[in-house]
C-alpha cells in the first residue's frame, strides 16, 4: 500500500524476461507501436495526440515539458504540494519567469484564483497536478481547465498519481500535456516518463527550444513516428525490457477497461478512508471533494509517523510516509493505486488499528475495519 512503486503483476514481470531484444527487433518495434496506442487509450486522446515514451519517471516527464518553451516565456504553477513545487524547481533552472500560486497543506488552488491570475498576464504554459500525493489531494481538472483555457497557450497536468486510477480526459477536457510515469497506478515497474501531447502543443516544439540535449523531445519525436509505423528508429537506447513490461500493463489495464478500473479504485479509496473515520482519525485532504482515488493522507495525534511506519510493517502492510514540509512527522500516507482490492484496505485498516493501538494513539479499536466493511457491503 505504498505510493509506488505499486505492486506489479507477475504476467507484467515476466514480459520484461526477455534475453537479448534488440531496440532494432521486430518484436520490439511491434510491443512499442502497441505502447504509444496504449496510452491513446489510458489518456482518452485520439490520433490528434503525439505520444511520449520516455526514459526517466514523472521528473523526466515534467522537464521536457521545457521543449515547448523558449527564452523568456511566462509559466505560471499551480501547487498543491511537494509535486506541484518541483515544477517550481523545473523551471527556476531555465531561463524562463515562473509565478505560482500555492495552496495550503491539504487544500487546492480555487479555481477563481488561479483566474484571476491567468487575466491579468498572459502565460505561454500552466501547470497542474491532477493528483498531489505529498497530500492526497486532488485537483478539479476538468472544471479548471475550461475556465482558464481562453487565456493561456498551454495547460499541463501531472497526472503521475491519477492516470488509470482517475477519470482522466485528455482530449474532452481540452489538456495539451498530460503526463504520467510507469510505476504508479499503470502497475509497471519505473522507468518510463509517459506523455500525450496535443497538435496545438506540438505547433510550440521549436528549434530554438530550452530544453537539454536529453529531454528535447524534438530528438524523440521522430522516434516515436517510426515506431509508430512500425519502422525502428534511434536517439538513445530505450529501456527495452521496461517497455515490454509496459505494454503488458497496459493490455491489462485494456482487459479490465478505464471504467471499470476507475470504480474499483474509487471503491478502495472509500473504504479506506471510511475506515480511518471510523477509528477516529482525520484525513489531511480538507475537502471531501478532493479525496482522491489513490492516496490517502492520515493525520497522527500521539504516534510518531516513523513508529506507525516500522510497526506496521512487521503486520504485513507497507504505507508510505508524509513528505509535506509544513506536516513533517504528523501524517502518514496510504497508496491505493494498481491492482488493489476491497481485500486491502479491510488488511490496510485492521494492520493500522493494530499498529496505532500499540503505539498509544487514541482510537477506537475495531470500529475503522467496521465502517470499511459496512462500506464495501
Ligand atoms: C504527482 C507526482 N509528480 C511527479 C512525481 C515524480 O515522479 P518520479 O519519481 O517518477 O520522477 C511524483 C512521484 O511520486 C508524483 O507523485
Amino acid at each position: 500500500m505504498h505510493v509506488g512503486p505499486v505492486d506489479i503483476y507477475e504476467e507484467v514481470l515476466y514480459a520484461g524476461l526477455k534475453n537479448n531484444v534488440g531496440f532494432t527487433s521486430e518484436e520490439f518495434v511491434n510491443v512499442f507501436r502497441d505502447s504509444l496506442k496504449g496510452l491513446r487509450y489510458l489518456f482518452q486522446v485520439d490520433d490528434t495526440y503525439q505520444p511520449f515514451i520516455i526514459p526517466g519517471g514523472g521528473t523526466s516527464a515534467m522537464e521536457s515539458v521545457t521543449s515547448f518553451l523558449t527564452k523568456g516565456d511566462k509559466i505560471l504553477v499551480v501547487s498543491n504540494g511537494v509535486f506541484g513545487d518541483r515544477w517550481i524547481n523545473i523551471f527556476k533552472k531555465y531561463p524562463v519567469e515562473v509565478d505560482y500560486l500555492k495552496a495550503e497543506a491539504g487544500d487546492y488552488v480555487s479555481i477563481d484564483s488561479v483566474k484571476e491570475k491567468v487575466k491579468q498576464k498572459h502565460y505561454k504554459l500552466i501547470t497542474f497536478t491532477h493528483v498531489e500525493t505529498s497530500t492526497g489531494v486532488r485537483h478539479p481538472i476538468k472544471e479548471s481547465v475550461k475556465e482558464i483555457k481562453d487565456y493561456v497557450d498551454i495547460v499541463v497536468v501531472d497526472g503521475v498519481s491519477s492516470v488509470g486510477a482517475e477519470e482522466v480526459k485528455a482530449k474532452d477536457w481540452d489538456v495539451d500535456i498530460y503526463l504520467t510515469a510507469s510505476q504508479k497506478a499503470i502497475g509497471a515497474p519505473p522507468g518510463l516518463g509517459l506523455l500525450v501531447i496535443s497538435e496545438n502543443a506540438m505547433k510550440h516544439l521549436r528549434e530554438d527550444n530550452i530544453a537539454g540535449y536529453y529531454l528535447d523531445l524534438k530528438n524523440w519525436l521522430p522516434v516515436m513516428r517510426s515506431m509508430e509505423e512500425g519502422k525502428a528508429a534511434y536517439f538513445s537506447t530505450l529501456p527495452v525490457h521496461t517497455v515490454f513490461m509496459l505494454n503488458e500493463a497496459l493490455k491489462l489495464i485494456q482487459d479490465e477497461g478505464i471504467e471499470n478500473r476507475v470504480k474499483r479504485h474509487e471503491k478502495v479509496a472509500g473504504a479506506i478512508r471510511t475506515g480511518i473515520e471510523g477509528m477516529g482519525l482525520e484525513i489531511v485532504a480538507k475537502r471531501p471533494e478532493a479525496y482522491s482515488n489513490t492516496v490517502t493522507g492520515v493525520m497522527l495525534r500521539k504516534a510518531k509517523a516513523q513508529d506507525v511506519l516500522s510497526e506496521i510493517v512487521k503486520e504485513g502492510v507497507e504505507i508510505a510516509p508524509g513528505v509535506h514540509p509544513s506536516l513533517q512527522g504528523k501524517y502518514v500516507r496510504i497508496g491505493h493505486m494498481g491492482w488493489v482490492t476491497p481485500n486491502d484496505a479491510i488488511i490496510t485498516i485492521s494492520a493500522l488499528e493494530r499498529t496505532l493501538k500499540r503505539l498509544g494513539e487514541d482510537i477506537r479499536v475495531g470500529e475503522g475495519v467496521r465502517a470499511a466493511q459496512s462500506y464495501l457491503t
